[in-house]
């Protein structure tokens, strides 16, 4: 297994969100039935991924908690024989599952959350994902990733081709192509102006990326918004080591955004095996 540790930012204030997010992360938000930080792991779970770093801030202890042992609500539904909830309960954790948190004290950007991970991954490959967008795909976009890796060796970046309009939104990436998924990367930007930015490649929430990536943040100025962006950091690692871009197959929900997140929330209870049916029908007859 080569990628075994994955880093999640948690720390970020989501105002998008407010006042839902007034004192619960923006992490813990349900889609459906589910937090999108859950969402999240279970795809790096699924990509093989045990050590799940979580680099979180203030209000960030309902992530802790999710992932912790409830052991009053475990007692409770088992003495009521409930074992399917019991079940789920249960299965946010697995047992072979290790969840790691450190406190980012300042919000300085997405680069420096996660260099605060630095010496917990120390010298081995990992992956980022941001839980804001919500990936599905099958097999899962990480696991996908995971396995282009373990071929290509090197860095590689989750894109998709995002509207001319959209640009300021993303890391937009510019390059040869390899194949018709894999972009051999000569520059990448962050959040350009449409008329700046060098294609219309978006980088979406997920990396996976060699250590030597730590180094480059640590000699980042400050980028776009006074932040030290992971953008940065990869530009600059690009002079050293070949970085690609993977054009994944899957769909990707922005749960950065309200409409985002209520577009995936339609779209998962539309293939939720509980309430697809039902939910349906209430669409159907929706007189829009
Ligand atoms: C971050 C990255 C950006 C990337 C985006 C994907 O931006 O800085 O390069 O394209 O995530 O969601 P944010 O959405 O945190 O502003």
């Amino acid at each position: 297994m080569l990628v075994k540790k994955a880093i999640f930012p948690v720390a970020g204030l989501g105002t998008r969100f407010l006042p839902a997010t007034k004192a619960q992360p923006k992490e813990m938000l349900p889609v459906v039935d589910k937090p999108l930080i859950q969402y999240a792991v279970e795809e790096a779970y699924a990509a093989g991924v045990r050590e799940m770093i979580f680099v979180t801030g203030r209000h960030k202890r309902p992530i802790e908690d999710h992932f912790d042992m409830t052991f009053e609500l475990e007692v409770a539904l088992e003495q009521a024989g409930k074992t399917g909830l019991l079940e789920v309960v249960r299965s946010v954790k697995p047992h072979d599952m290790e969840c790691i948190y450190i406190r980012q004290a300042q919000a300085l950007g997405l680069g420096h959350a996660v260099l605060c991970a630095e010496r917990l991954v120390g010298n081995e490959p990992f992956a980022v994902l941001l839980a804001d967008d919500l990936m599905v795909g099958s097999p899962p976009v990480l696991k996908q990733m995971v396995d282009q890796f373990a071929e290509w060796r090197t860095s590689i970046l989750a894109v998709q081709e995002v509207p001319a309009d959209h640009t300021r939104r993303y890391g937009i990436v510019a390059g040869t192509s390899v194949n018709d998924r894999m972009v051999d990367i000569s520059c990448i930007v962050e959040k350009p102006a449409p008329e700046d930015a060098p294609s219309r490649l978006g980088v979406a929430g997920r990396y996976i990326l060699t250590p030597g990536v730590f180094h480059e943040i640590a000699t980042q100025p400050r980028g776009v918004g006074g932040e030290i962006q992971l953008t940065d950091g990869i530009a600059s690692l690009l002079r050293r080591e070949k970085v690609f871009a993977y054009r994944y197959d899957g769909r990707r929900y922005d749960c950065g955004s309200k409409e985002g997140w209520l577009q995936a929330n339609v779209e998962l209870a539309l293939s939720h095996p509980e309430v697809s049916e039902s939910f349906r029908a209430y669409l159907r007859g929706l007189e829009l």
